[in-house]
């Protein structure tokens, strides 16, 4: 099993999530981890799953990963397995805001559109989009989510099989 995570970091806590989700998916796949600045074509050859991860940036993925996204060419991920995750606020920082919580409900995060996008360009979603809560702004990941996030990649692992 060939996989590809790609992903777009900040201060480096969605880096840290990808590699602890590429590590989790263990021997049983080939993995290769990249920030999204450093993917090249020959990366993208025979891929059996791709995962891609952002953090949330004004409830949306950042430029460069919409970018990565939008580079695709029609049905460019058919027969590609899909997921997305991204890195999010804290929902008691969310509640901290007066207009936050309205607007992180109409506006959302940026897994969703991530996955939107794997699936229109033909990709497969074989698992729902993950959010995970890093503290403040620049972190770092609340405590648990490492866990969380080796667990999610489990789960892509036995449903790939
Ligand atoms: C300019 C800016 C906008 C942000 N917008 C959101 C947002 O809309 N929703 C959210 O949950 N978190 C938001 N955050 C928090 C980021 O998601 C957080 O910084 C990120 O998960 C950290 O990941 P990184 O270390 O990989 O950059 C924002 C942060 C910054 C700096």
């Amino acid at each position: 099993m060939k996989v590809l995570i790609v992903y777009d970091s900040v201060f480096g806590n969605t880096e840290k999530i990808a590699q602890v989700i590429g590590n989790a998916m263990g021997s049983q796949a080939e993995v290769n981890i990249l920030r999204v600045g450093n993917v090249k074509q020959e990366n993208l050859r025979g891929l059996d799953v791709l995962i891609v991860g952002s953090p949330t940036r004004a409830f949306k993925p950042t430029k460069e990963i919409l970018n990565f996204l939008n580079g695709f060419p029609k049905n460019g991920l058919k027969g590609v397995k899909v997921a997305a995750f991204d890195t999010r606020f804290t929902m008691s920082a969310i509640e901290e805001s007066r207009v936050l919580p309205f607007l992180v409900r109409l506006f959302g995060y940026a897994a969703k559109p991530i996955s939107n996008r794997l699936k229109k360009k033909g990709g497969e979603l074989i698992i729902s989009p993950e959010g995970f809560f890093v503290e403040g702004v620049e972190g770092p990941l609340k405590e648990g989510e490492i866990e969380r996030a080796a667990s999610w990649a489990k789960e892509i692992v036995k449903g790939k099989k």
